[in-house]
């Protein structure tokens, strides 16, 4: 499994796109929770889900039309001189097009074999400037192992609900953060839209996020609830005095 080829993976995700779509529409099925780290029923449902299904979820084409990849990165600002990290990156969907833009990207997973995928792609897909800029990084649940200051702006797309001790991980994220360093959280709205992942009694209210994000001692941060029509996007900032 560790040394298969590159052409297999691009050949499996050749194969999953394609079987992602239906008579040229969107199966809404994006995003199922990762087995590993979902709690309770929910993670008992979804143990037998394989990666393919998943990598077929992360990559399915018609997902731009809804996530609008290049919008959330515009939210960034001119990331050209900034270091992100991608927590929870998955497949790469958005650490590859980060890679485009910033200093450097360094895509966090739990999931070794998101790993494995990443970094194959980045070996057949990324030119070597580019390779360069792009860092693929195993982490723990309760640990993105950044180092302190490293990264400049921390994103976590889809990937915030399955965090198991939340409060405890923003402040781990906060302490890594620099002054002025930021926080954006992308995820679904708790309402009703035509996506059946993730489920209704996974999703975070808005208003929920926004507490933990002060009980964890982020004291600045502005929501966005209306640039996306499923998922609402939400920029913390570390300031610079976090203890007064
Ligand atoms: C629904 S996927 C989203 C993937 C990607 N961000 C995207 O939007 O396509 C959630 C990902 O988060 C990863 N994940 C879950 N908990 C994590 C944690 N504590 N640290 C790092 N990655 C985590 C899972 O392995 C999974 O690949």
């Amino acid at each position: 499994m560790k040394f298969l080829p590159a052409a297999f993976w691009l050949f499996l995700l050749l194969a999953v796109s394609t079987a992602a779509c239906k008579n040229g529409e969107e199966e809404f099925k994006p995003l199922r929770p990762q087995p590993a780290v979902e709690s309770g029923e929910a993670a008992q449902n979804s143990g037998n889900e394989d990666f393919g299904t998943r990598l077929a979820e992360y990559e399915n084409p018609n997902r731009v039309f809804w996530q609008k990849p290049e919008l959330v990165i515009s939210m960034l600002g001119d990331i050209s001189d900034k270091v992100i990290a991608d927590i929870g990156a998955g497949s790469g969907y958005f650490a590859r097009r980060l890679a485009h833009k910033a200093r450097r990207v360094i895509a966090i997973e739990i999931d070794p074999q998101f790993i494995e995928f990443m970094d194959s792609i980045k070996r057949v897909e990324l030119p070597q400037e580019l390779q360069d800029r792009f860092e693929t990084r195993l982490a723990e649940p309760d640990n993105s192992h950044l180092k302190p200051g490293e990264a400049d702006i921390i994103l976590l797309v889809n990937t915030y609900i399955y965090i198991q001790n939340k409060e405890a991980y923003l402040r781990h994220l906060l302490e890594v953060l620099p002054e002025g360093g930021k926080l954006v959280i992308v995820d679904f709205k708790k309402k009703k839209i035509p996506l059946e992942n993730p489920p209704q009694s996974l999703r975070m209210p808005l208003y929920v996020l926004e507490q933990q994000l002060e009980q964890a001692g982020f004291k600045s941060y502005t929501s966005y609830d209306a640039v996306l029509d499923y998922q609402y996007i939400v920029i913390a900032q570390k300031d610079a005095k976090t203890d007064e």
